[in-house]
């Protein structure tokens, strides 16, 4: 087990249950033939590498609020509960709106939910697990009863289109879950963890000045303000802590792998979740993939899968369900509940 687990563990007292969810697509599909004709790309290539077969990118009127107003509206509806009831938003994204405000707090406004509480956090493609985590601890405190938690990108306007090492794998989108109160000791978060590791900043960042760009960067496509990403070293690190974090998580709560009705795997490579199914003798479909269809949403991707697969009644109440994510920072992040 990782040293860092006893210091994880929450003591939760009051449960939350997950009441609801939502998501936000953007209409404009982007396949990869498009792509290939703005850069030196191929379908076969990007198929081959990531899995990703198109995304989606927003059009005119749309924006990261929309698509969180959109999701956070479903969920909320899917919950049966009105804005009024909401103690607080959190956005998780990586692309906010704006530096500031948050964005959660113009979607507070937005719903008609004023004066819930309203912050952004930042963990990347991590965002979503940690917001769940963070949600489901002030829960547990007593201090709320409903939480809209949001994982929002708009990556499109983040994403550097020239640079074919990543403009090929991102896409926009937003899903949303409602947590709420629940009496059920047999429901809600049973083990939860978050990590990073700061010294891998390099290897996914987005400069806002030149004084941002490491030393001999090797990557850095000259756009400031756009991703920059060292693809290898991403997928070594996914590659090392994805099985290793499942199993940690498992452990700790006590439960076997065979219980998990469903692990909701950040979508950042199609070979990197295989991968890890085909080591942990998963060879079932517990391990969702949709990132062929959506690409990488990163703070986005992990809800966009439980809304999935909630909308297509794969999830039920009782189920056991593991959120995984790993992403930029470096970080990575595990929640475990029994819906
Ligand atoms: N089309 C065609 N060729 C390409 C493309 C492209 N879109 N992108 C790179 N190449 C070329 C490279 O230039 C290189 O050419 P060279 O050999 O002539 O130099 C060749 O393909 C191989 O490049 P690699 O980078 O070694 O390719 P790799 O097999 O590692 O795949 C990829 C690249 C898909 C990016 C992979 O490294 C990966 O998935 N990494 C993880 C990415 C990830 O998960 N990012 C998100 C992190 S999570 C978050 O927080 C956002």
């Amino acid at each position: 087990m990782n040293a860092g687990l006893a210091r994880s563990q929450p003591r939760i007292r009051i449960p939350a249950r997950i009441a609801g969810s939502g998501a936000a697509i953007p209409a404009r599909v982007v396949t990869n033939a498009e792509l290939s004709r703005t850069v030196d790309t191929s379908d076969a290539w990007i198929v081959q590498r990531t899995g990703i077969r198109q995304r989606y990118i927003i059009g005119e009127g749309q924006s990261l609020l929309s698509l969180s107003v959109e999701a956070g509206r479903q969920a909320l509806q899917s919950a049966q509960l009105a804005p009024g009831d909401l103690g607080m938003a959190i956005v998780a994204t990586m692309s906010p709106q704006m530096l500031t405000p948050s964005t959660a707090a113009r979607l507070v406004d937005q719903l008609g939910a004023t004066p819930a509480g309203a912050v952004d956090i930042g963990a990347a493609c991590s965002g979503f697990v940690y917001a769940l985590n963070m949600a489901a601890g002030l829960i547990a405190t007593g201090a709320m009863n409903n939480i809209l938690v949001v994982g929002a990108e708009v990556l499109s306007q983040t994403v550097d289109w020239s640079d074919r090492r990543t403009c090929v794998l991102f896409g926009d989108g937003a899903a949303a879950v409602v947590l709420s109160a629940d009496s059920s000791p047999n429901q809600g978060c049973i083990h939860q963890s978050m990590y990073s590791n700061g010294a891998g900043w390099r290897d996914l960042y987005c400069p806002r000045t030149n004084q941002d760009i490491p030393e001999n960067d090797a990557i850095f496509s000259g756009k400031l303000n756009t991703l920059q990403m060292n693809g290898r070293e991403i997928y070594r690190f996914a590659v090392s802590t994805l099985e290793q974090t499942i199993l940690d998580a498992v452990e700790a709560a006590g439960v076997e792998l065979d219980q998990l009705k469903a692990i909701l795997v950040h979508q950042s490579n199609a070979r990197i979740i295989e991968g890890a199914a085909r080591r942990l003798g998963l060879t079932d479909d517990r391990i969702y993939v949709n990132i062929d269809r959506f690409g990488n949403t990163a703070a986005a991707s992990v809800p966009l899968c439980f809304h999935e697969l909630r909308c297509a009644g794969r999830l039920v109440e009782g189920d056991l369900v593991l959120f995984v994510a790993l992403g930029g920072g470096l970080t990575w992040a595990t929640s475990l509940w029994r819906l």
